[in-house]
């Protein structure tokens, strides 16, 4: 076939250049008609509309077009024209069709519309050319994008935090090993231990399950820093906000206290919403319609509502006494379940929450302490439908207090003698969080399964694709 510049269907939908000679590329979502012609709706990914093309039958036989089902992918040059039809501004007449690939419709699984999310996460090879997944992961990408031009424009820089580390940044123990040594054939010691100076690093490490130390280190030297990478947690929890990996962003700045690190936790999260909502819409408009018809109004009056800010004990004191009967009990002390955190959101205050000054048993030890002896500087962001979205902290800079609550807790401090030590050289006030990309994509999206926000979800007993 002749050679036009192919145009992505996102621009040609925004043209009104009727007239001219185009080429496009995609994949058929469907083709109908009748014994003269063909309509063929085609979908290249640039955005979830379609443009249609008019194939004459007589032009092009009914045996070539045979092959032209869903899902195939084919090459068109023709006429961009008014459209004639309603919902569409303009259409194609086909002058030739190129056929890339053809899709058997015995065995091409995405045949009909309305397939259940279930069903598509077991074709996750495909599952990107529904208009659904389609939506999503253009949002993603935006999300991304907003992200670093939301840091970049506030002069933090991006650090790259590394992925194989030989420490437990959570302190929580739910990590994945990483080693070469043969599984069969373990070296052990004289004491039988696992002889890990034979392995690669010639010591235990595993897959990171936080940037965090090392974006200390960063804030440290730089002043404002953020990674977004991939991290990895092993916790055997099968629910829908969880993810063995998934993607996390953890800005870290120098002299921040806790209240300015509250203020960064929700002007950047208003920013990300009011940015999906300007650059998605259509995206946003289409998953509206179809699964959250609440959507577009949630993240709206998320951007315009100041978010409640109280401490844990009076978030706790507010669940005592709403008499409302949880599945999880409810006392000072306890790690607050997605239950509580929802109720305080959608039902007392109707309203993100920001709850702050966690009991230290309950929160990592890298937080700094507040003078009760008993609480400490951490900060959780609550969302309606999610639960917590962010969590972070204002650090313990104090070289004494934070050596002293390792030691309490039985902390091992030797694998992070390196982040000990900034508080011996130069220590300053500081302040950072974490937030979870899947679930802010799934506020933005008003999925209710974190596995259909990320292209191929980890989670127990699953890696496929
Ligand atoms: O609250 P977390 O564990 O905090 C940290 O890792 C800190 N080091 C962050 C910091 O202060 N720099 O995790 C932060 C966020 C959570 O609020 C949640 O949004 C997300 O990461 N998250 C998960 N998302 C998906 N699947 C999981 N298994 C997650 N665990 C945490
Ligand atoms: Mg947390």
């Amino acid at each position: 076939m002749e050679t036009i510049r192919r145009t992505k269907i996102s621009d040609l939908l925004q043209q009104d250049d009727f007239g001219a000679t185009v080429s496009v590329k995609g994949w058929v979502r469907t083709r109908r008609g009748n014994k003269n012609v063909s309509f063929i709706a085609l979908n290249d990914g640039s955005t979830i509309n379609n443009i249609q093309i008019v194939a004459e039958i007589e032009k092009f036989g009914e045996d070539f077009l045979k092959p032209v089902t869903t899902g195939a992918c084919i090459h068109v040059v023709g006429k961009y024209v008014e459209s004639q039809g309603q919902g569409q501004k303009g259409e194609i007449l086909a002058e030739k069709i190129e056929i890339y690939g053809s899709a058997d419709p015995a065995t091409y699984p995405l045949q009909k519309k309305g397939h259940s999310l279930e069903f598509l996460r077991e074709i996750a090879h495909l599952r990107p050319r529904t208009n659904t997944f389609g939506a999503i992961f253009r949002m993603r990408h935006h999300m991304s994008y907003a992200i670093h031009k939301y840091f970049n424009d506030r002069g933090f820089y991006y650090l790259h935090t590394p992925i194989v580390t030989a420490s437990d940044a959570e302190g929580a123990g739910s990590m994945f090993q990483v080693t070469t040594l043969n599984l069969n054939n373990v070296p052990r010691t004289e004491m039988q231990d696992v002889d890990y100076s034979e392995d690669f690093f010639g010591r235990q490490t595993n897959l990171t399950v936080s940037g965090q130390l090392e974006g200390e280190l960063g804030a440290m030297a730089l002043g404002a820093v953020y990674t977004f990478g991939p991290t990895f947690r092993a916790e055997n929890s099968n629910t829908p906000r969880h993810l063995a990996e998934f993607w996390m962003i953890e800005p870290e700045v120098a002299f921040y206290d806790i209240h300015d690190n509250m203020d960064l936790a929700e002007d950047f999260l208003k920013y990300l919403i009011r940015y999906a909502l300007d650059n998605c819409a259509d995206d946003i408009a289409f998953l509206n319609e179809h699964f959250d018809k609440e959507l577009i109004e949630r993240l709206n009056f998320v951007v315009n509502n100041d978010f409640v800010r109280l401490t844990y004990t009076e978030g706790v004191k507010i669940l005592e006494e709403s008499g409302h009967k949880f599945e999880f009990p409810v006392y000072w002390g306890a790690d607050l379940q997605s239950e509580h955190e929802r109720y305080l959101v959608e039902n007392h205050f109707k309203r993100p929450v920001i709850l702050t000054d966690y009991p230290k048993e309950i929160k990592s030890f890298y937080m700094k302490q507040n003078d009760d002896g008993k609480t400490v500087r951490g900060m959780d962001v609550l969302f309606p439908k999610i639960g917590e979205i962010i969590g972070g902290s204002e650090r313990e800079s104090d070289y004494d207090k934070l050596t002293k609550h390792m030691e309490e807790i039985g902390m091992n401090s030797a694998p992070i003698w390196w982040y000990i030590e900034t508080r011996k050289f130069g220590t300053a006030p500081h302040a950072g969080f974490g937030l979870g990309f899947e679930r802010l994509m799934l506020f933005v999206t008003g999925m209710a399964n974190i596995r259909d926000v990320i292209p191929f979800p980890r989670t127990p007993n699953n890696a496929d694709f």
